[in-house]
């Protein structure tokens, strides 16, 4: 057990630091276990700081100092003193001066991969956000800005590459040791977190880029040897990324070059480090062998992401780690809108909904809810939410809905020029869309600092006789954790009257007029907006385009919504109305048996949309997504039946699968592969419609599902298609999936990435024994807790893919989750906290589970030396547990 309570950050007590760094020149020697670090930085007295000749407190953790000198005179060690997070100097010249700190850390005894740590014989580093501390002495902090250079040493014939932030010096071999040297400089003011290095024997795959004004920059990625046939999509994804962000926001990369490494021991996906982003390999490595369509898109959008930092985070940066969500949902936003521009707008925004449903939803709405700008924290590491990154960006889309397209390009533009250089805050960002729009955007910061969905009511009432369509809606935010009042929030909502052709009526607004944009705000707790000269009876589109992060409920007929979900000229909504009714049939089906007329209807709806040739693969494979379970628990509210939840979300879609038969049959034949694969937008959506099909036709028809799935598994044309069709089988309980899985197991278990699929296709198998699986896999040979990814994959894998074996009622799947957050929290403490996160919704549930939660919560919590990010998740989420007398 904890003997103390982690200290709390708060926004409020903000200072800016008493000295400036103005730049840091490090020189590494490089050593698995005995890396010498000489850092020689130039200080002066911050002019922005309140505080007088205060002492210079610099932070360091897991650090061995050898000496400090200040203008090159060595201090004696009573000049200074040294705890495990601090260097203090009492007394340091009150005018520019000179520190030299030299100091050793140990990159081998680095199991957080926080810092300088060793992946598989490289050299590697992760500083964001409070990584730096492990190399040398610094103020690990955003908002201190340093031009950073730096002299690396190593072995020549074991590290042969040798690679840091910004541009390339000198480099050069020293005779007579083996060993080598290289320089570089990076001419951008940057925080530490923004820091990175790697060393290794890694192989280089180079092009070039020609920036618009006409600049040509050198690209690397950087890879383990014999994995250069790999990068090829990363590569044209980087390109079009660049290329994207000169278009649609005038940014223009900065620096000679620009370098990835691939790494295979990473916290996280990526890292946007000045000049040299690092990433998770398994965003960077695809060969239609090896990579599903989910990965090639995936691959696209995080370079993308990694890529338009260097404006937003980078060139600027966040004042703060409370502001995260300035640098971090705003570059999500752009990284959507990306991807929205080179693929399907229409079929991105589904995603986006989607994943935001999925993760921040239930986050918003238990006991980790927070506010997308978070006014205290335990752990930052913690902070890396749904929350901040997908409402944050929605926070952006909804600016730009408000704004409009035009105003929203120069409110950016302004921001980039106003802010370039400098660490910012979220007021800063919101008071450029105002300045550069005119609107007054004080209620709407609200989005930032307010935690919880909001609770949208909307009921429409058409008047023949005045010919008015009356809109009320009704907005209430239910309490959150140290949140109990909310207030009212600014909420723009696209909005369409359909008429009975499938059209849009024109929206004439009583007291406004003809809207040109088709969007109405909400800003008090009611109100109603009345529509005149509507001349037959409409029904109401409502959060077209889900303009708004909220929960809406809007009295329409589940004839209303079928009308929808074929005639909604809104993608969106024409989704959103299928996920409704296909909520509602799921909801109705609880008791045992699905409601027949119902289940037809919602059938002819699909038929009709499935057979439509007008529409796109793609939104037809969405349209055939039922809600996923959590979206049926979150309905439910309270009490819930985990294994309930499951049995009728399966009826329902075996009872669609076999009305849907001749129709599914037929996507089947058609959508089978003819040529060779390509990533494309069209080839990805005719698969995702075929794997989808296959889903459908295997709770269905089981027998005819298994025999398409084998007979796609006997001769599989692409990654895509093993996935797709063991994918499906794992959901049905048969022998063959087992020898299915086995068999991949065989054909892949050289490939590390294709070693996590398959633990994490176990992890999804629906079974009574989940949990057992579950347990026998961490004993597996090819299991190991040291590697985040296979932890993602089997623990992850299994808290959020599997819903009613995590949640099984004896507590089982609980247990093996704990087992596994109690042994990560002693070397990573940051993934177990990550996998901890997966009780996060156990309020909602019965009794019994939530008295089994609780006590494996416990449990965790009573482990010896428990981390500040395992015990600041674990604790709130059993606070958050009203558990029965
Ligand atoms: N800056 C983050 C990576 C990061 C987060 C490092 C937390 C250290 C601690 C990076 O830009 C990021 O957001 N990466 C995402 C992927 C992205 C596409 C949303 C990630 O790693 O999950
Ligand atoms: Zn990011």
């Amino acid at each position: 057990m904890r003997t103390e309570t982690p200290q709390t950050i708060h926004l409020k007590d903000y200072k800016p630091v008493p000295y400036r760094i103005d730049s840091a020149d490090l020189d590494f020697q490089l050593d698995p276990e005995k890396t010498r670090v000489a850092s020689r930085l130039a200080l002066r007295p911050n002019p922005d700081s309140e505080e007088s000749a205060a002492p210079l407190v610099l932070d360091g953790k897991k650090l061995q100092l050898l000496s400090v000198a200040i203008d090159g005179k060595p201090l004696k060690s009573d000049d200074f003193t040294v705890s495990d997070t601090t260097l203090t100097i009492p007394q340091v010249p009150q005018a520019p001066f000179t520190l030299e700190i030299v100091n050793l850390c140990n990159p081998t005894a680095n199991t957080e991969l926080s810092g300088l740590y060793m992946s598989n014989g490289m050299y590697c580093t992760q500083c964001e956000a409070e990584g730096f501390r492990r190399i040398t002495y610094f103020y690990d902090r955003p908002d201190v800005m340093a031009r950073f250079r730096v002299r690396m040493e190593a072995p020549k014939r074991e590290m042969p590459i040798l690679l840091s932030n910004g541009n390339p010096g000198e480099t050069g071999d020293l005779p007579g040791t083996g060993r080598h040297y290289a320089v570089w400089s990076d001419p951008f003011p940057k925080p530490c977190y923004l820091f990175a290095l790697v060393a290794g024997d890694l192989a280089g795959v180079h092009d070039t880029f020609q920036t618009m004004s006409g600049r040509t920059v050198k690209l690397g990625i950087y890879v383990e040897k014999g994995k250069e046939d790999r990068c090829a999509w990363a590569m044209t994804s980087l390109k079009l990324s660049m290329s994207w962000d000169e278009k649609a926001f005038g940014r223009e990369y900065d620096l000679d070059v620009f370098n990835i490494v691939a790494v295979s021991n990473f916290n996280m996906g990526a890292m946007e480090n000045k000049g040299l982003n690092v990433f998770n390999d398994k965003y960077i490595l695809a060969l239609p062998s090896t990579a599903t369509d989910t990965d090639y898109v995936n691959i696209e959008a995080i370079i993308a992401h990694e890529y338009f930092h260097n404006w937003t985070g980078n060139r600027i940066t966040c004042r703060d780690w409370f502001q995260l969500c300035l640098k971090e949902g705003l570059t999500v936003f752009r990284d959507q809108e990306f991807t929205s521009d080179v693929r399907s707008r229409a079929v991105k925004r589904i995603a986006d909904v989607k994943t935001l449903r999925a993760r921040q939803f239930p986050e918003d709405g238990g006991p980790l809810a927070h506010p997308a700008r978070p006014s205290s924290y335990i752990e930052i590491n913690n902070f890396y939410t749904p929350t901040v990154y997908e409402k944050g960006a929605e926070i952006c889309r909804m600016m730009k809905t408000l704004l409009g397209e035009a105003a929203f390009r120069k409110a950016m533009d302004l921001y980039f020029s106003r802010h370039d250089g400098e660490a910012a805050t979220v007021e800063d960002f919101v008071r450029c869309m105002a300045d550069a729009s005119g609107r007054d955007l004080g209620q709407f910061f609200q989005w930032y600092e307010q935690a919880g969905t909001p609770q949208l009511k909307a009921e429409g009432r058409y008047d023949a006789k005045r010919m008015t369509f009356e809109l009320t809606l009704e907005q209430k935010t239910l309490p959150t954790p140290g949140q109990p009042e909310k207030r009212s929030l600014h909420i723009p909502l696209g909005v369409g009257l359909v008429g009975s052709e499938g059209e849009d009526l024109p929206l004439d607004l009583d007291g406004v007029g003809i809207l040109n944009a088709p969007i109405i705000e909400l800003t008090g707790a009611k109100k109603t907006f009345r529509f005149r000269n509507i001349t037959k009876k409409p029904v109401v589109s409502l959060n077209r385009g889900f303009s708004a992060p909220v929960n809406l409920t809007l009295n329409a007929s589940p004839a209303d919504q079928l009308f929808l979900m074929g005639h909604d000229r809104d993608s969106l909504n024409r989704w959103e109305a299928g996920q409704t009714r296909g909520r509602e049939l799921i909801l109705a089906s609880m008791n045992g048996s699905v409601p027949n007329e119902e289940a037809g209807n919602y059938a002819s709806a699909l038929e009709g949309l499935l057979r439509d040739p007008s529409i796109d693969n793609a939104f037809k494979a969405l349209m055939l997504g039922l809600p996923p379970e959590p979206d049926i628990a979150a309905a439910i509210g309270k009490d819930v039946d985990t294994d309930a939840v499951l049995a009728a979300r399966d009826r329902v879609r075996a009872a669609l699968g076999s009305r849907l038969d001749p129709v599914l049959n037929g996507i089947w034949t058609a959508t089978a592969e003819r040529g060779p694969y390509a990533p494309d937008p069209a080839g990805t959506a005719r698969r995702a419609l075929r794997y989808a099909a296959l889903q459908m036709i295997l709770l269905g028809n089981r027998e005819k599902g298994v025999a398409l799935a084998l007979e796609e598994l006997a001769k599989p044309h692409s990654m895509t298609a093993e996935m797709g069709a063991l994918g499906g089988l794992i959901q049905v309980e048969t022998p063959e999936r087992e020898t299915q899985l086995e068999a991949f197991f065989n054909r892949h278990a050289a490939d590390h990435l294709l070693v996590d699929k398959w633990f994490m296709l176990h992890a999804q198998a629906k079974d009574a024994n989940a949990a057992a699986r579950i347990e026998r896999l961490s004993r597996h040979p090819a299991f190991t807790y040291s590697t985040p990814n296979r932890v993602y994959a089997l623990i992850g894998g299994f808290t959020s893919g599997n819903v009613a074996g995590f949640n099984a009622a004896g507590g089982e799947g609980y247990r093996v989750v704990a087992d596994a957050v109690i042994k990560l929290d002693g070397f990573n403490p940051q993934v177990a906290a990550r996998m901890a996160t997966g009780f996060r919704s156990c309020q909602i549930l019965d009794a019994p589970r939530r008295t089994a939660a609780n006590r494996e919560l416990q449990r965790i919590l009573a482990a010896p030396k428990l981390s500040r990010d395992t015990f600041e998740i674990v604790s709130r989420i059993a606070n958050g547990l009203a558990l029965p007398p």
